[in-house]
C-alpha cells in the first residue's frame, strides 16, 4: 500500500465550476508541517481548472485529484456518463464509488458498485468505496449488517480481492452513515470507532492481516473545522471525507491542519 494514514478528502459533490476550482487553491493554506494525504473529488468538468489552480500556487504535488463517479464500462454509448480511463487522462487518480447519493438518490446497487469498482482497478485508479447505513438501519441494530454487506458486495469478487491482497492495488474505504450526511449531526467519534473496528476486523478477515490493517478507513458526515481533530484522534479513524466544509478552502485547510 503506497497511501499513508491520515487522509483528508474534499467531495464538492455538485458545487463549483472550473473558475471557483481554479481560484480555490488560492485559499488553501498547507505549510511544510502538514502530513496529511490531502484528496479533492471536484465535479469532472472542474477537475481541468482545479489541477491548473494547483499547479499556479504550487500545491499541485501536496493535493491529489479523484472523480466522484465513473461508468462500469470503458467507453461507449452512455449519454451523460464519463470513463475511469477518460477520468485517468484528466489527471484523477482516484474515484469515490458507491456514495450514499449515488446509491440512494439515484438507485445504485451493490452491484453496480462492483461493476465500478473493477473499472476503477483495470484503469490503474484507486477505489475509494464508501458505505454506510441509513437512520433506519441504526435504529434496527443493523449497521454492521450493512456495512459488511456493501463491503462484501466488492470484495467478494475473487478478482478484486486478490488484487487489492496482493498490496498491488491501493483501495480506501469510507465510512459514512447516511443519516450524517449534511445533517449537522456526525456520528460520535464512538460510534465511528465501532462501525470502523467491525470494517477493520472484516479487511483483515479477507485480505490478509498486512494490507487488511493497511487499508486507510475514513469518516465521513457532516466532518467541520471545529470537530475533524477529535474524530481523526478515534481509533481506527484514518482520516475524513467532507462534503460541504470542503467548499471553504479556509475551512478545508483547518480540516487538514487537524489531521
Ligand atoms: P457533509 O460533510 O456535507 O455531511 O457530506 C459528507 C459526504 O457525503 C462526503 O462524501
Amino acid at each position: 500500500m503506497t497511501v499513508p494514514r491520515k487522509v483528508v478528502a474534499g467531495n464538492w459533490k455538485m458545487n463549483h465550476g472550473p473558475e471557483e476550482a481554479r481560484e480555490f487553491p488560492l485559499g488553501l493554506n498547507i505549510g511544510d508541517n502538514v502530513t496529511a494525504h490531502v484528496l479533492l473529488f471536484p465535479p469532472a468538468l472542474a477537475l481541468a481548472g482545479l489541477r491548473a489552480g494547483l499547479e499556479s500556487a504550487g500545491l499541485a504535488q501536496r493535493v491529489h485529484l479523484g472523480v466522484q463517479n465513473v461508468h462500469a464500462e470503458d467507453s461507449g454509448a452512455f449519454t451523460g456518463e464519463i470513463s475511469a480511463p477518460m477520468a485517468a487522462a484528466a489527471g484523477a487518480r482516484y474515484v469515490l464509488v458507491g456514495h450514499s447519493e449515488r446509491r440512494h438518490v439515484f438507485g445504485e446497487t451493490d452491484g453496480d458498485t462492483l461493476q465500478k469498482v473493477a473499472a476503477v482497478l483495470r484503469s490503474g485508479l484507486t477505489p475509494v468505496l464508501c458505505v454506510g447505513e441509513k437512520l433506519g438501519e441504526r435504529e434496527a441494530d443493523r449497521v454492521e449488517e450493512v456495512i459488511l454487506r456493501q463491503l462484501d458486495a466488492v470484495l467478494g469478487s475473487d478478482t478484486i480481492r486478490s488484487k487489492v491482497a496482493s498490496g498491488d492495488a491501493p483501495f480506501l474505504l469510507a465510512y459514512e452513515p447516511v443519516w450524517a450526511i449534511g445533517t449537522g449531526r456526525t456520528a460520535t467519534p464512538d460510534d465511528a470507532s465501532a462501525a470502523h473496528q467491525a470494517l477493520r476486523n472484516h479487511l483483515v478477515e479477507r485480505l490478509g492481516s498486512s494490507v487488511g490493517r493497511a487499508v486507510p478507513i475514513l469518516y465521513g458526515g457532516s466532518v467541520k473545522p471545529d470537530n475533524a481533530g477529535e474524530l481523526m484522534e478515534a481509533p481506527e479513524v484514518d482520516g475524513v471525507l467532507v462534503g460541504g466544509a470542503s467548499l471553504d478552502p479556509d475551512g478545508f485547510s483547518r480540516i487538514i491542519q487537524a489531521a
